[in-house]
């Protein structure tokens, strides 16, 4: 892949052996909770305090978690094919604390919290604002509430120019532990498809999306993409010697 313009999106599914909840599998995170009552501007207005519990356990959660091999083999593929832009629907901070850098977080983050007058982002982990009351903003002469730095459903996720210039122009398109319901991030592999990139797949099952997918890799994540990395690193290599001869 040396050289070769990748860009790779992981969704819930590449952290799942770190022990972070998915949405979607039998025991996901929305088998507990209506999205419309926690994943929506209108949920927040209507009972914030529903809302701000549940992202204030998934926050804690993020001091138990470690990365798990698939964060490690995606770091590798960015420190070793210069040319890797990684997008992630995720929140949490698994891949750059398995070494990544420059994360494209296309859903926001569970690390900050946004004030709801100036919108600006604050990175606010510290044991006393894990609780379950409100935090306030240190960014206003007023602190004001804080909310969830997260993508709702119904709001438009973050960077979404970039991310279509970058697959409309890649040459190799990576999906990592995604179930191809949520768009646009769904509709990301039809777009590089079209653009003539390679499009793999690695997953526990066939996504809604599956049918645009050139490879499909079904297993866990931890497993195979390490060795994914691999092979893919071992070949550019190989073409980057015959080129020299
Ligand atoms: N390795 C690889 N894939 C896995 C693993 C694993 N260990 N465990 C689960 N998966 C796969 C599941 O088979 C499923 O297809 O990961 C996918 C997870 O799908 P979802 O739970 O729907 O998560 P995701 O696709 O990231 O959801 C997208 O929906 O609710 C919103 O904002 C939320 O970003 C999220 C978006």
């Amino acid at each position: 892949m040396r050289g070769k313009r990748v860009v790779v999106l992981t969704g819930a599914g590449i952290s799942a052996e770190s022990g972070v909840r998915t949405f979607r599998d039998n025991g996901g995170l929305w088998e507990n909770h209506r999205i419309e009552d926690v994943a929506t501007p209108e949920g927040w207005a209507a009972d914030p305090e529903k809302v701000w519990r549940f992202y204030q356990a998934r926050r804690r959660q993020m001091n138990e978690v470690e990365p798990n091999p698939a964060h490690r083999a995606l770091a590798r593929l960015q420190s070793e094919n210069e040319s890797t832009f990684l997008i992630t629907q995720n929140v949490d901070d698994l891949h750059e604390r398995g070494g990544s850098e420059n994360v494209h977080h296309m859903h926001g983050q569970l690390l900050t919290l946004r004030c709801e007058v100036s919108g600006r982002s604050e990175h606010r982990m510290e044991a006393a604002s894990l609780g379950d009351e409100f935090v306030t903003c240190t960014c206003c002469s007023t602190p004001h509430r804080m909310r969830p730095d997260v993508v709702w459903f119904g709001e438009m996720p973050l960077g979404m120019e970039r991310i279509y210039d970058a697959v409309s122009n890649c040459d190799v398109f990576v999906v990592v532990g995604s179930s191809g319901h949520v768009y646009p991030a769904a509709g990301l592999v039809e777009a590089a498809k079209q653009a003539g990139a390679q499009t793999i797949l690695v997953n526990a099952e066939a996504p809604a999306n599956v049918e645009f997918f050139d490879e499909v890799h079904l297993g866990a994540a931890g497993n195979l993409l390490p060795d994914l990395v691999e092979s893919w690193l071992k070949t550019s290599r190989r073409n980057a010697n015959d080129q020299e001869c």
